[in-house]
Protein backbone atom coordinates (compact mmCIF):
# COMPACT_ATOMS: atom_id res chain seq x y z
CA UNK A 1 0.00 0.00 0.00
CA UNK A 2 1.20 3.22 -0.56
CA UNK A 3 2.51 5.61 2.13
CA UNK A 4 0.32 7.91 3.09
CA UNK A 5 2.00 11.40 3.47
CA UNK A 6 0.32 14.49 5.38
CA UNK A 7 1.09 17.69 5.10
CA UNK A 8 2.00 19.05 8.51
CA UNK A 9 2.32 22.52 9.11
CA UNK A 10 5.58 23.89 10.90
CA UNK A 11 5.72 27.64 11.72
CA UNK A 12 8.20 29.47 11.54
CA UNK A 13 8.35 33.46 12.39
CA UNK A 14 4.17 33.11 11.74
CA UNK A 15 4.75 31.59 8.37
CA UNK A 16 3.31 28.34 7.79
CA UNK A 17 6.24 25.84 6.33
CA UNK A 18 4.19 22.19 5.03
CA UNK A 19 6.86 19.40 6.45
CA UNK A 20 5.94 16.34 4.64
CA UNK A 21 5.28 13.51 6.86
CA UNK A 22 4.71 10.09 6.76
CA UNK A 23 2.74 7.55 8.45
CA UNK A 24 3.82 4.43 6.56
CA UNK A 25 4.23 1.59 9.66
CA UNK A 26 7.40 0.26 8.16
CA UNK A 27 10.74 1.61 9.03
CA UNK A 28 12.88 3.71 6.85
CA UNK A 29 15.95 1.70 5.75
CA UNK A 30 17.84 4.22 3.66
CA UNK A 31 20.19 1.49 2.14
CA UNK A 32 16.67 0.88 0.39
CA UNK A 33 16.08 4.57 -0.67
CA UNK A 34 17.38 6.63 -3.72
CA UNK A 35 15.93 10.20 -2.56
CA UNK A 36 17.33 13.55 -3.15
CA UNK A 37 20.16 14.43 -0.82
CA UNK A 38 21.24 17.69 0.36
CA UNK A 39 21.45 19.76 -2.64
CA UNK A 40 23.52 23.22 -1.71
CA UNK A 41 22.71 24.61 -4.86
CA UNK A 42 19.08 24.78 -4.05
CA UNK A 43 19.79 26.92 -1.09
CA UNK A 44 17.44 30.47 -0.59
CA UNK A 45 18.02 33.02 1.54
CA UNK A 46 15.52 35.04 3.07
CA UNK A 47 16.93 37.47 5.12
CA UNK A 48 15.25 39.28 8.22
CA UNK A 49 14.49 42.53 8.15
CA UNK A 50 14.80 43.60 11.66
CA UNK A 51 18.51 42.79 12.90
CA UNK A 52 19.48 42.44 16.34
CA UNK A 53 22.00 44.92 17.86
CA UNK A 54 25.54 42.31 18.25
CA UNK A 55 26.38 42.60 22.29
CA UNK A 56 29.79 43.75 23.21
CA UNK A 57 32.48 40.07 23.60
CA UNK A 58 32.90 41.20 27.43
CA UNK A 59 29.31 40.51 27.99
CA UNK A 60 29.18 37.17 26.55
CA UNK A 61 28.46 33.88 28.45
CA UNK A 62 27.81 30.41 26.50
CA UNK A 63 25.11 29.76 24.47
CA UNK A 64 22.25 32.48 25.65
CA UNK A 65 21.37 34.46 23.07
CA UNK A 66 21.10 33.54 18.88
CA UNK A 67 21.88 35.47 15.93
CA UNK A 68 19.04 36.83 13.42
CA UNK A 69 19.32 33.92 11.02
CA UNK A 70 18.65 29.55 10.93
CA UNK A 71 19.25 27.24 8.32
CA UNK A 72 16.56 24.55 7.94
CA UNK A 73 16.03 21.53 6.21
CA UNK A 74 13.20 18.93 6.31
CA UNK A 75 13.72 15.00 4.94
CA UNK A 76 10.53 13.38 4.34
CA UNK A 77 9.94 9.36 2.88
CA UNK A 78 8.60 10.87 -0.17
CA UNK A 79 10.86 13.70 -1.28
CA UNK A 80 14.28 13.35 0.84
CA UNK A 81 15.93 16.33 1.70
CA UNK A 82 14.49 19.75 1.20
CA UNK A 83 15.99 22.76 -0.82
CA UNK A 84 17.73 24.22 2.33
CA UNK A 85 16.79 27.72 3.41
CA UNK A 86 18.27 30.43 5.91
CA UNK A 87 15.89 32.31 7.04
CA UNK A 88 15.12 34.45 10.13
CA UNK A 89 15.23 32.57 13.31
CA UNK A 90 11.94 32.50 15.49
CA UNK A 91 9.98 29.72 17.06
CA UNK A 92 8.89 26.71 15.07
CA UNK A 93 5.55 24.45 16.35
CA UNK A 94 5.73 21.05 16.33
CA UNK A 95 3.27 18.50 16.00
CA UNK A 96 2.61 16.73 20.03
CA UNK A 97 2.75 12.95 18.53
CA UNK A 98 6.42 13.82 16.70
CA UNK A 99 8.86 11.15 17.79
CA UNK A 100 11.60 13.86 18.96
CA UNK A 101 8.98 14.36 22.11
CA UNK A 102 7.55 11.41 22.41
CA UNK A 103 10.79 9.13 21.76
CA UNK A 104 13.90 11.57 22.24
CA UNK A 105 15.02 10.76 18.85
CA UNK A 106 17.05 14.40 18.79
CA UNK A 107 20.64 14.52 17.86
CA UNK A 108 23.40 17.62 17.66
CA UNK A 109 26.81 18.40 17.17
CA UNK A 110 29.02 21.42 18.74
CA UNK A 111 31.22 23.58 16.33
CA UNK A 112 32.81 27.23 16.33
CA UNK A 113 33.55 30.05 14.47
CA UNK A 114 36.28 32.08 14.44
CA UNK A 115 37.31 35.78 13.46
CA UNK A 116 40.53 35.38 12.12
CA UNK A 117 42.71 39.10 12.35
CA UNK A 118 42.28 38.70 8.55
CA UNK A 119 38.77 39.26 8.96
CA UNK A 120 38.09 35.92 7.43
CA UNK A 121 35.61 33.57 9.55
CA UNK A 122 37.45 29.87 10.13
CA UNK A 123 35.87 26.69 11.33
CA UNK A 124 38.02 24.02 13.73
CA UNK A 125 38.22 20.39 12.17
CA UNK A 126 34.54 20.44 10.68
CA UNK A 127 34.52 17.42 8.79
CA UNK A 128 35.20 15.53 12.39
CA UNK A 129 31.63 17.43 13.56
CA UNK A 130 29.90 15.95 10.09
CA UNK A 131 30.91 12.71 10.72
CA UNK A 132 30.24 12.13 14.07
CA UNK A 133 26.60 13.94 12.84
CA UNK A 134 26.22 11.52 10.47
CA UNK A 135 27.22 8.05 12.88
CA UNK A 136 24.74 10.04 15.65
CA UNK A 137 22.28 10.07 13.11
CA UNK A 138 22.59 6.33 11.81
CA UNK A 139 22.51 5.12 15.78
CA UNK A 140 18.82 7.12 16.17
CA UNK A 141 17.71 5.19 12.79
CA UNK A 142 17.41 9.37 11.25
CA UNK A 143 17.94 10.14 7.83
CA UNK A 144 21.69 10.17 6.55
CA UNK A 145 23.07 12.89 4.75
CA UNK A 146 26.10 14.05 2.59
CA UNK A 147 28.00 15.53 5.34
CA UNK A 148 29.84 17.64 2.76
CA UNK A 149 26.73 19.63 1.28
CA UNK A 150 25.83 20.23 5.09
CA UNK A 151 29.52 21.58 5.62
CA UNK A 152 29.00 23.86 2.84
CA UNK A 153 25.85 25.26 4.02
CA UNK A 154 26.98 25.98 7.30
CA UNK A 155 29.61 28.01 5.69
CA UNK A 156 27.19 29.92 3.70
CA UNK A 157 25.38 30.20 7.25
CA UNK A 158 28.37 31.73 8.95
CA UNK A 159 29.28 34.18 6.10
CA UNK A 160 25.41 35.25 6.36
CA UNK A 161 26.17 35.73 9.86
CA UNK A 162 29.70 37.05 9.88
CA UNK A 163 28.88 40.07 11.76
CA UNK A 164 28.12 37.94 14.73
CA UNK A 165 31.31 36.16 15.38
CA UNK A 166 33.06 37.59 18.13
CA UNK A 167 36.90 38.62 17.41
CA UNK A 168 37.97 39.44 21.55
CA UNK A 169 40.45 36.38 22.70
CA UNK A 170 38.24 33.46 23.87
CA UNK A 171 35.09 34.29 21.82
CA UNK A 172 33.86 32.63 19.18
CA UNK A 173 30.50 32.12 17.51
CA UNK A 174 29.04 28.78 18.35
CA UNK A 175 27.36 26.63 16.20
CA UNK A 176 24.29 23.94 16.73
CA UNK A 177 23.43 22.07 14.16
CA UNK A 178 20.59 19.90 15.63
CA UNK A 179 18.29 16.75 13.99
CA UNK A 180 15.39 15.46 15.19
CA UNK A 181 12.33 13.21 13.81
CA UNK A 182 9.11 14.63 13.25
CA UNK A 183 7.23 11.22 12.49
CA UNK A 184 3.86 11.54 13.85
CA UNK A 185 2.41 8.33 15.99
CA UNK A 186 3.42 6.58 19.04
CA UNK A 187 4.38 3.11 17.23
CA UNK A 188 8.16 2.78 18.57
CA UNK A 189 9.44 3.03 14.98
CA UNK A 190 12.39 5.05 13.26
CA UNK A 191 11.25 8.54 12.34
CA UNK A 192 10.77 8.54 8.66
CA UNK A 193 10.68 12.15 8.48
CA UNK A 194 13.13 14.76 10.26
CA UNK A 195 13.81 18.47 10.54
CA UNK A 196 17.78 19.45 10.47
CA UNK A 197 18.41 23.01 11.95
CA UNK A 198 21.85 25.48 11.97
CA UNK A 199 21.95 27.95 14.85
CA UNK A 200 24.33 30.35 16.17
CA UNK A 201 25.30 31.52 19.38
CA UNK A 202 27.80 34.33 19.93
CA UNK A 203 29.56 32.94 22.74
CA UNK A 204 31.97 34.00 25.91
CA UNK A 205 33.25 31.19 28.65
CA UNK A 206 31.61 27.80 29.00
CA UNK A 207 32.12 28.50 32.89
CA UNK A 208 31.20 32.07 33.69
CA UNK A 209 33.55 34.17 35.14
CA UNK A 210 37.29 34.50 34.82
CA UNK A 211 39.31 31.33 33.85
CA UNK A 212 39.55 28.76 36.99
CA UNK A 213 39.78 25.66 37.75
CA UNK A 214 36.96 23.36 38.50
CA UNK A 215 35.81 20.86 41.16
CA UNK A 216 34.22 17.11 40.40
CA UNK A 217 32.31 14.44 42.33
CA UNK A 218 33.58 11.10 41.41
CA UNK A 219 30.31 9.58 40.71
CA UNK A 220 29.99 6.15 41.23
CA UNK A 221 26.10 4.77 42.02
CA UNK A 222 24.80 6.93 38.94
CA UNK A 223 26.54 5.76 35.26
CA UNK A 224 26.34 8.46 32.61
CA UNK A 225 27.39 5.85 30.17
CA UNK A 226 28.01 1.74 29.45
CA UNK A 227 29.19 -0.57 26.77
CA UNK A 228 26.85 -1.22 24.39
CA UNK A 229 25.30 2.06 25.13
CA UNK A 230 24.91 5.57 23.40
CA UNK A 231 27.64 7.53 25.34
CA UNK A 232 29.95 7.23 22.21
CA UNK A 233 27.35 9.34 20.14
CA UNK A 234 26.53 12.79 20.76
CA UNK A 235 22.36 12.11 21.38
CA UNK A 236 20.13 14.87 23.17
CA UNK A 237 19.39 11.89 25.24
CA UNK A 238 22.81 11.16 27.05
CA UNK A 239 22.78 14.83 28.73
CA UNK A 240 19.15 14.60 30.49
CA UNK A 241 19.79 11.90 32.91
CA UNK A 242 23.23 13.83 34.27
CA UNK A 243 21.21 16.87 34.75
CA UNK A 244 19.70 15.63 38.26
CA UNK A 245 23.25 14.11 39.85
CA UNK A 246 25.13 17.15 38.53
CA UNK A 247 22.23 19.43 40.47
CA UNK A 248 23.51 17.16 43.66
CA UNK A 249 26.73 17.75 43.34
CA UNK A 250 26.70 21.08 43.08
CA UNK A 251 24.73 21.23 46.23
CA UNK A 252 27.66 19.34 47.91
CA UNK A 253 30.21 22.36 46.19
CA UNK A 254 31.07 20.75 43.23
CA UNK A 255 31.15 22.00 39.71
CA UNK A 256 30.76 18.97 37.64
CA UNK A 257 30.78 15.45 37.73
CA UNK A 258 33.33 13.10 36.98
CA UNK A 259 31.47 10.08 35.41
CA UNK A 260 33.05 6.57 36.73
CA UNK A 261 31.93 2.93 35.11
CA UNK A 262 32.65 -0.83 35.94
CA UNK A 263 33.70 -2.78 38.91
CA UNK A 264 37.01 -1.02 39.01
CA UNK A 265 35.35 2.22 38.85
CA UNK A 266 37.54 3.81 35.88
CA UNK A 267 37.46 7.12 34.85
CA UNK A 268 34.86 8.15 32.44
CA UNK A 269 34.41 12.11 31.34
CA UNK A 270 33.99 15.37 33.22
CA UNK A 271 30.92 16.58 33.35
CA UNK A 272 30.56 17.14 29.25
CA UNK A 273 33.88 17.11 28.27
CA UNK A 274 37.07 14.19 27.87
CA UNK A 275 39.28 13.61 30.90
CA UNK A 276 42.79 13.97 30.92
CA UNK A 277 45.38 12.92 33.38
CA UNK A 278 49.02 13.76 33.68
CA UNK A 279 51.37 11.62 35.34
CA UNK A 280 55.01 12.51 36.54
CA UNK A 281 57.53 9.72 35.89
CA UNK A 282 60.92 9.65 37.76
CA UNK A 283 62.93 10.41 34.57
CA UNK A 284 60.83 13.66 34.24
CA UNK A 285 59.05 12.40 31.54
CA UNK A 286 55.42 12.73 31.59
CA UNK A 287 52.09 10.15 31.11
CA UNK A 288 49.03 12.10 29.24
CA UNK A 289 46.54 9.17 29.67
CA UNK A 290 42.64 9.68 28.34
CA UNK A 291 40.23 6.91 28.53
CA UNK A 292 39.84 5.28 25.40
CA UNK A 293 36.71 5.44 23.06
CA UNK A 294 34.91 2.00 24.40
CA UNK A 295 31.17 3.15 23.22
CA UNK A 296 31.60 4.73 26.52
CA UNK A 297 33.16 8.12 26.03
CA UNK A 298 32.00 10.98 23.06
CA UNK A 299 34.92 10.90 20.31
CA UNK A 300 35.58 14.60 21.30
CA UNK A 301 36.97 17.13 18.71
CA UNK A 302 39.02 18.60 21.04
CA UNK A 303 40.15 15.19 22.31
CA UNK A 304 41.12 14.38 19.08
CA UNK A 305 43.29 17.38 18.28
CA UNK A 306 44.93 16.92 22.02
CA UNK A 307 46.08 13.73 21.43
CA UNK A 308 47.36 14.62 18.01
CA UNK A 309 49.08 17.68 19.43
CA UNK A 310 50.86 15.64 22.68
CA UNK A 311 51.47 12.16 20.37
CA UNK A 312 53.24 14.94 17.78
CA UNK A 313 55.52 16.92 20.49
CA UNK A 314 58.54 16.53 19.58
CA UNK A 315 62.16 18.41 19.60
CA UNK A 316 61.46 19.16 15.98
CA UNK A 317 57.51 19.77 16.60
CA UNK A 318 57.22 21.20 20.04
CA UNK A 319 53.91 22.83 21.78
CA UNK A 320 55.28 25.82 22.53
CA UNK A 321 55.73 26.82 25.76
CA UNK A 322 57.02 23.36 26.54
CA UNK A 323 60.66 22.14 27.15
CA UNK A 324 61.63 20.61 22.99
CA UNK A 325 63.18 18.06 25.01
CA UNK A 326 60.31 16.82 27.68
CA UNK A 327 59.27 13.36 26.61
CA UNK A 328 55.41 12.71 26.65
CA UNK A 329 53.85 9.25 26.84
CA UNK A 330 50.24 9.45 25.57
CA UNK A 331 48.56 6.74 26.42
CA UNK A 332 44.28 5.73 25.86
CA UNK A 333 43.92 3.75 29.06
CA UNK A 334 41.51 2.87 31.90
CA UNK A 335 42.66 4.77 35.16
CA UNK A 336 40.31 3.17 38.03
CA UNK A 337 39.72 6.28 40.88
CA UNK A 338 41.73 4.47 43.42
CA UNK A 339 44.71 4.75 41.31
CA UNK A 340 44.36 8.30 40.76
CA UNK A 341 43.66 8.13 44.59
CA UNK A 342 47.60 6.53 44.54
CA UNK A 343 48.73 8.65 41.84
CA UNK A 344 48.05 11.67 44.06
CA UNK A 345 48.95 10.25 47.02
CA UNK A 346 52.75 9.35 46.15
CA UNK A 347 53.03 12.55 44.39
CA UNK A 348 52.57 11.04 41.22
CA UNK A 349 49.58 12.86 39.78
CA UNK A 350 50.77 15.85 38.29
CA UNK A 351 47.39 17.51 36.32
CA UNK A 352 43.84 16.50 35.46
CA UNK A 353 41.96 18.52 32.78
CA UNK A 354 38.78 18.49 30.71
CA UNK A 355 38.82 19.26 26.72
CA UNK A 356 35.61 20.47 24.54
CA UNK A 357 34.79 22.13 21.91
CA UNK A 358 32.70 24.41 24.40
CA UNK A 359 35.06 24.98 26.97
CA UNK A 360 38.18 23.99 25.00
CA UNK A 361 40.48 23.22 28.24
CA UNK A 362 39.31 23.55 31.64
CA UNK A 363 41.92 22.70 34.54
CA UNK A 364 40.49 20.72 37.77
CA UNK A 365 41.72 21.08 41.27
CA UNK A 366 39.88 19.17 43.68
CA UNK A 367 37.94 15.74 42.73
CA UNK A 368 35.36 14.44 45.56
CA UNK A 369 35.14 10.79 46.27
CA UNK A 370 33.55 8.49 48.33
CA UNK A 371 30.67 9.14 50.95
CA UNK A 372 33.37 10.38 53.80
CA UNK A 373 34.27 13.68 52.27
CA UNK A 374 37.43 12.31 51.36
CA UNK A 375 39.11 14.97 48.34
CA UNK A 376 42.28 15.00 45.59
CA UNK A 377 43.30 18.15 45.42
CA UNK A 378 45.81 18.91 42.25
CA UNK A 379 47.81 21.96 42.53
CA UNK A 380 48.23 24.31 39.94
CA UNK A 381 49.66 27.19 38.75
CA UNK A 382 48.83 30.54 37.54
CA UNK A 383 44.42 30.50 37.40
CA UNK A 384 45.31 26.44 38.46
CA UNK A 385 46.26 25.64 34.93
CA UNK A 386 49.36 22.88 35.19
CA UNK A 387 52.11 23.21 31.78
CA UNK A 388 50.43 20.68 29.94
CA UNK A 389 47.08 22.45 30.18
CA UNK A 390 48.29 25.75 29.40
CA UNK A 391 50.77 24.89 26.74
CA UNK A 392 47.86 22.84 24.73
CA UNK A 393 44.90 25.08 25.69
CA UNK A 394 46.94 28.36 24.23
CA UNK A 395 48.13 26.35 21.07
CA UNK A 396 44.27 24.95 20.24
CA UNK A 397 43.61 28.16 20.68
CA UNK A 398 46.45 29.81 18.35
CA UNK A 399 45.02 27.51 15.57
CA UNK A 400 41.52 28.22 16.43
CA UNK A 401 41.44 31.59 16.31
CA UNK A 402 44.09 31.49 13.14
CA UNK A 403 47.37 32.89 14.80
CA UNK A 404 48.59 29.81 14.25
CA UNK A 405 48.22 28.83 10.13
CA UNK A 406 46.88 24.74 10.26
CA UNK A 407 45.24 23.10 7.74
CA UNK A 408 42.50 21.88 10.74
CA UNK A 409 41.34 25.97 10.59
CA UNK A 410 38.79 25.62 7.88
CA UNK A 411 38.22 29.04 5.79
CA UNK A 412 34.55 29.82 5.51
CA UNK A 413 34.58 31.87 2.55
CA UNK A 414 35.89 29.27 0.46
CA UNK A 415 34.80 26.11 -1.33
C1 LIG B 1 31.09 20.30 23.93
O1 LIG B 1 31.90 20.82 24.63
O2 LIG B 1 31.41 19.89 22.81
C2 LIG B 1 29.70 20.11 24.30
O3 LIG B 1 29.05 19.44 23.59
C3 LIG B 1 29.12 20.75 25.48
C4 LIG B 1 27.70 21.09 25.23
C5 LIG B 1 26.79 19.98 25.60
C6 LIG B 1 27.33 22.39 25.85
Amino acid sequence: MAPVALETPTHINGASTPVSISKKAHAFDPATQHLPDIDPSKLTIKLSHELATVPAPETLTFGTIHTDHMLLLTFSPEAGWSAPSIQPYGPMSIDPMASCIQYATNIFEGMKAYMGADGRPRLFRPDLNMARMKRSADRLALPPFNEQALLELIKKLIMVEKRWIPSAPGCSLYIRPTMFGTRIGFGVTPSTSATLLIILSPSGPYFPGVVRPISLYAESRVRRAWPGGTGGHKLALNYAPTLRPTREASQQGYDQILWLFGEDDHLGEVGQMNAFVVLKRDDGSLDVITPPLDGTILPGVTRHSVLDLTRAHSPENAIPGLPADLVLHVQERYIPIAQLVEYSETGTLAEVFGVGTAAVLVPINRIGYGEEGKEIKIEGGANGFGPIARAVREELMAIQEARRPSIWSVPCDEE
